[in-house]
């Protein structure tokens, strides 16, 4: 075989490829619906802190038996690092990073989800029983990787 006809074959093989990768990611997009967030999930990542809701962060009731966590994560920490709700509650995480990307796992429950520097994370879960939950940074994220936890603290519903 020629050199020219090696070369016509890898470039047909990476022409090929490269259909393929497009296929696979249009398919991604539309076809599973996944998608980057929209305006409204971005942040600029230096502005955190002057952004609202990151502006106060905290846990804010929205409802009766639902609250709102505005939460952001920095090296190595959750601001809150606690959060304390009545059982029953449902509650929203709105979450960001203001520097590199970190993991939320609150133990006992399915919330797990990253925060990535730019984007808003957003993630439901009713705490239906009374207990705690570590919170824990699941990626890591340097030196004090392992210091970086917090705590939901369910607490019992009074009996009225
Ligand atoms: Cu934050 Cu690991």
């Amino acid at each position: 075989m020629t050199a020219h006809k090696l070369e016509k074959i890898f470039l047909t093989l990476s022409a090929a490829m490269l259909v393929a990768f497009l296929l696979a990611l249009f398919y991604s997009a539309y076809g599973m619906g996944m998608h980057l967030p929209g305006r409204e999930g971005m942040v600029v990542p230096g502005e955190v802190r002057d952004t609202p809701p990151f502006d106060s962060p905290g846990v804010h009731e929205i409802g009766p038996d639902r609250y709102e966590v505005v939460m952001v994560g920095f090296a190595w920490a959750f601001q809150p690092s606690e959060v304390r709700v009545p059982a029953g509650s449902e509650v929203t995480f709105i979450a960001t990073t203001t520097d590199v990307i970190h993991g939320v796992h609150i133990e006992g429950t399915r919330v797990n989800f990253m925060l990535i520097p730019g984007q808003i994370a957003r993630v439901t879960y009713t705490f239906s029983e009374p207990g705690e939950h570590l919170i824990i940074c699941h990626e890591y994220c340097g030196a004090g990787h392992h210091l970086m936890y917090g705590t939901v603290i369910v607490e019992p519903r009074e009996e009225g």
